[in-house]
């Protein structure tokens, strides 16, 4: 039998400037009611100019090690999902591999926006039951405060900073289960104008800001999202009333809703952030599940359902036995 990939860490990172909807109010022209009622959103991280993507990544990863009970030795691998990286190269991963003083394997990151952390946990899976690695550090870390617009409205009221991370080892697990059980990613690149950064190193006088269909986006999100997680569900031949837990994207409280209901997973079992840390893109998914996991809501032998959509349209779900 192939390697499983064990997930035996999880930890996370956020700056430590909470910005409240009153807060920005006074600079944007919103308002608290109107953001809490159309997102859900109370509050985000803003990141320090020190807070960098590998400085957030770095300390996230260290976290996800102890909690692993792993040294900097164990990690063969690090691939981090980030579009907010400190430079165009080195990989915001090969930052961090020096942050953290390890000394062997490779290192890379992934551009699939809000999907990024997916998107890295199938690759790392993939690479762990081939026999590639056998310590992979999966890494999303994000600051999306440098990339919005602070003109448009109906976008920079919805983004935070921070980092999630954990630690994959490969191994049989302790019962029949245990492990990444599956993962699916997609792409549908027409969609492309929908959500995007119109701008980036690679362009001159164009340092790049988010822009977004929120309407467009909101109608895939839901579709696309419910789509993977019955994808996931089919692939084990599950229902969903065999989740544990479904800790999704954090983009906005009534797409999390919507999907819920679409699933029929009771909301007792969702994880949910994006009051707090609002949608934080490749990193809001091992932010959530760092959340229930510390909380003690998450449990080893759990079966947990992650999903994610972003810019692209990009999209994925992995399911995993704790
Ligand atoms: N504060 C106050 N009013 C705002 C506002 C803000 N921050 N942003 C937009 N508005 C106004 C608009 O100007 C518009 O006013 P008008 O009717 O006078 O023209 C009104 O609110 C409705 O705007 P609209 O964009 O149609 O709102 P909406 O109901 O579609 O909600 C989003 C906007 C962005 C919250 C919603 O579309 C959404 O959540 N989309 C998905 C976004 C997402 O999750 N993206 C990330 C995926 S990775």
């Amino acid at each position: 039998m192939s390697a499983r990939s064990i997930l035996t860490g999880i930890g996370s990172y956020l700056p430590r400037r909470i910005v409240t909807n009153d807060e920005l109010s006074r600079t944007v022209d919103t308002s608290d009611e109107w953001i809490k009622e159309r997102t859900g959103i109370k509050q985000r991280h803003f990141a320090a100019p020190h807070e960098t993507a590998t400085f957030m990544g770095a300390e996230a990863a260290r976290a996800a090690l102890a909690d692993a009970g792993a040294t900097p030795s164990d990690v063969d691998g690090i691939i981090v999902a980030t579009s907010t990286p400190d430079q165009a190269f080195p990989a915001t991963a090969v930052r961090i591999q020096a942050a953290l003083g390890v000394t062997k394997g490779f290192g890379f990151d992934v551009a699939a926006a809000c999907a990024g952390f997916v998107y890295a946990l199938s690759i790392a899976d993939s690479m762990i039951k081939c026999g590639q690695a056998k310590g992979v550090l999966v890494i999303g870390s994000e600051v999306y405060s440098r990339i919005l617009n602070w003109a448009d409205r109906g976008t920079c009221v919805l983004f935070g900073d921070g980092a999630g991370a954990i630690f994959l080892r490969a191994g049989k697990g302790t019962g029949n289960d245990q492990g990444v059980l599956s993962t699916h990613i997609h792409a549908q690149g027409s969609l492309g104008d929908i959500l995007y950064v119109d701008g980036a190193v690679g362009q001159p006088d164009k340092p790049g800001h988010l822009v977004m269909q929120g309407r467009e986006v909101f109608r895939h999100a839901v579709v696309r999202l419910a789509e993977a997680v019955q994808e996931a569900l089919d692939a084990n031949d599950l229902t969903s009333a065999a989740i544990d837990w479904l800790v999704p994207h954090q983009a906005n409280r009534r797409i999390i809703d919507a999907m819920g209901r679409k699933l029929g997973i009771p909301a007792e079992r969702v994880v949910v952030t994006v009051e707090n840390h609002a949608n934080t893109s490749a990193a809001s998914v091992p932010l959530a599940l760092c959340e229930a996991w510390k909380d003690g809501r998450i449990k080893r032998g759990d079966l947990v359902l992650l999903d994610a959509l972003g810019g692209g349209l990009v999209w994925g779900s992995a399911l995993v036995r704790m």
